[in-house]
């Protein structure tokens, strides 16, 4: 991806802006405060609370900056949950631009700049352990090429919003999402848009609209069913 600078949010932490597309990877009313709301709280901490597993498979539709993936690491020591983490990114970051990110000065866990660098150094399409509860798996591809049956439990949905990447909220790819989850599966995402939501129904999603992150009136959790 070209044309990336490095701004910051309302919660004093980074985001990237997307020159080419005009849109942030994050809410500028605070990434670190949106990523925690919808994928931690709404997404991880309800599926560890509803499920009691002892192990959590996620998917990541996209890694980017790998903010999502550290506050999850951080969550699985604080609460020695284990996770199984794929995150899927066809356009890397260099580290040299994620390097510059200002996550771990924010995020209250001593070992959080380690990780963070160690998550983006890892190799592609190898499973590596950060700590004993989390591990991660990059996997240099894009969702419409993932092939994943019944593999996992939760699926972070953090591609850009539909009016900048229309192709990637439509049927065929919540399909994959659909067939990659378990059953009881569940999909979080910060999209709130009429059309996504009717997808999910259609697909047999029960859909949840939840209070959004600062500055979004709305979220979406989506659970299949048993
Ligand atoms: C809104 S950004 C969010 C990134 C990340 N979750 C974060 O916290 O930085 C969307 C990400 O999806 C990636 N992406 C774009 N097209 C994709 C596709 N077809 N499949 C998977 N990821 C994709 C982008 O490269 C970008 O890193």
């Amino acid at each position: 991806m070209q044309n990336l600078q490095i701004k910051l949010t309302k919660d004093g932490s980074h985001t990237l802006w997307v020159q080419d597309i005009q849109e942030s990877f994050h809410s500028m009313n605070g990434a670190i405060t949106e990523s925690r709301h919808v994928f931690i709280d709404q997404g991880l901490k309800y599926l560890c609370q509803s499920s009691g597993k002892a192990v959590i498979s996620i998917l990541e539709i996209g890694l980017g900056t790998g903010l999502n993936a550290l506050l999850t690491c951080c969550y699985c020591q604080e609460h020695k949950q284990k996770v199984q983490y794929t995150a899927l990114e066809p356009f890397p970051l260099s580290w040299e631009l994620a390097g510059r990110l200002n996550y771990s000065e924010h995020i209250a866990h001593s070992q959080s700049a380690f990780w963070f660098a160690e998550l983006h150094k890892t190799a592609w399409g190898q499973i590596e352990p950060l700590n004993p509860y989390f591990s991660i798996l990059r996997k240099k591809e894009t969702i419409q090429d993932h092939a994943a049956l019944n593999q996992y439990d939760l699926c972070y949905f953090d591609a850009f919003a539909p009016g900048r990447q229309p192709d990637i909220w439509d049927m065929k790819v919540l399909d994959i999402v659909r067939r990659g989850l378990k059953s009881s599966g569940v999909l979080v995402t910060y999209c709130a848009q009429g059309q996504f939501k009717r997808n999910l129904k259609e697909l047999g999603f029960h859909v949840e609209s939840l209070p959004g992150p600062p500055g979004k009136k709305e979220m979406t959790r989506a659970v299949l069913p048993d």
